[in-house]
């Protein structure tokens, strides 16, 4: 109910919404509404109540509430429920272990703070409370196994489109899926999957993103950045949230209806940051790299597998992403 008496309240904008509009919309008692609206004001909402007006929002807390992320979830949209949390492990175990109890595509899990966040290749990922979104989204796609690596593209290109529409700045995924403003990080994505040979059971697409950060640990501020250090606007999680599974419910659906990333390619090449430039194709895992059997060329964008295209003087190279790591020339990007 309280997701719907937002949706409600914001949609009224700066006007009041009666007690009575709300009870015949929501089909509940008066007294209902209002305990619901005294719940809202607890989390945080100031919402603003006048006899024989009816009440209007005021201002939104800086928290991440389920029924604030719902309220402004597009209708029909592939996410469609929503699970806070303020302190977790980690997103993506939760959602790993609510997909394996039988929870429906489209439950979205979200956390202020992860005390066992994890990246990818088997790295840490940092999770203080109060300044990112930590958010993990089941999906249960009818593809094959080896088509779930592309919905991690698909995801990056939603997060770089609503950053785009919530903040206003252009940011841009280096190849394959971290999302870069300048030539930092702000966003990761750790999709991981239960599958058989033909049949996946489930997928989880983990989305971490610094949004409000001030700074970062000394060991990783050369890379990394946040949203408010790139735009010095601090950003409401949950709108942007909320923006991020709208867009990716766009992406999403064309992916599946033609079962890979071929119509997405265009759009994804024109969010890549490596477009055009060169790149070290560095082979070999983690910071195990093998320097000599680097590669280096020009990335052309990616192909319909989501590999990307890298000309080097002697051939054309398709980079499949897992077992290497591409680095611009002259830094991160
Ligand atoms: C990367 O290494 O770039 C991927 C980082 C993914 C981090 C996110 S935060 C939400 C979700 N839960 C996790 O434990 N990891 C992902």
């Amino acid at each position: 109910m309280k997701t719907k008496i937002l949706k409600a309240l914001m949609e009224s904008d700066t006007e009041f919404v009666s007690g009575q509009s709300l009870c015949g919309m929501l089909g509940v008692t008066r007294q209902a509404v209002w305990k619901n609206i005294t719940q809202l004001k607890e989390a945080g909402f100031e919402i603003e109540s006048v006899t024989n007006k009816g009440y209007r929002l005021v201002k939104t807390p800086d928290k991440l509430y389920a029924p604030y992320i719902e309220s402004m979830l597009k209708s029909e949209c592939v996410c469609d429920s929503v699970q806070c949390f303020e302190t977790i492990d980690s997103t993506n175990i939760k959602a790993k272990q609510l997909a394996e109890a039988g929870e429906k595509e489209g439950s979205l899990i979200v956390a202020d703070k992860q005390t066992a966040g994890r990246g990818r290749r088997g790295r840490s990922w940092d999770s203080k409370s109060g300044t990112g979104i930590f958010m993990s989204l089941i999906l249960r796609p009818d593809i094959p196994p080896v088509n779930v690596s592309g919905i991690t593209l698909v995801a990056a290109m939603a997060i770089a489109r609503a950053i785009e529409n919530v903040c206003v700045i252009k940011a841009q995924i280096k190849w394959p899926n971290d999302i870069v403003l300048g030539k930092k990080k702000i966003c990761g994505i750790l999709t991981e999957m239960s599958s058989e040979m033909n049949y996946v059971h489930y997928a989880v697409v983990g989305i971490g993103i610094n949004v409000n950060n001030e700074k970062f640990d000394e060991k990783i501020e050369d890379t990394a950045t946040s949203i408010y250090l790139e735009t010095g606007v601090r950003v409401d999680r949950d709108r942007l949230a909320a923006e991020i599974m709208n867009c990716f419910d766009v992406y999403y659906r064309r992916f599946i209806e033609s079962k890979g990333l071929e119509p997405l390619v265009e759009e994804y090449n024109s969010m890549l940051a490596n477009l055009d430039k060169e790149v070290k194709v560095l082979f070999g895992l983690a910071e195990d790299y093998d320097e000599d059997k680097a590669k280096c060329g020009i990335a052309r964008g990616i192909d319909k597998d989501g590999a990307l295209i890298v000309e080097t003087k002697l051939e054309t190279l398709h980079v499949v992403s897992g077992e290497v790591s591409v680095r611009g020339l002259y830094g991160y990007v």
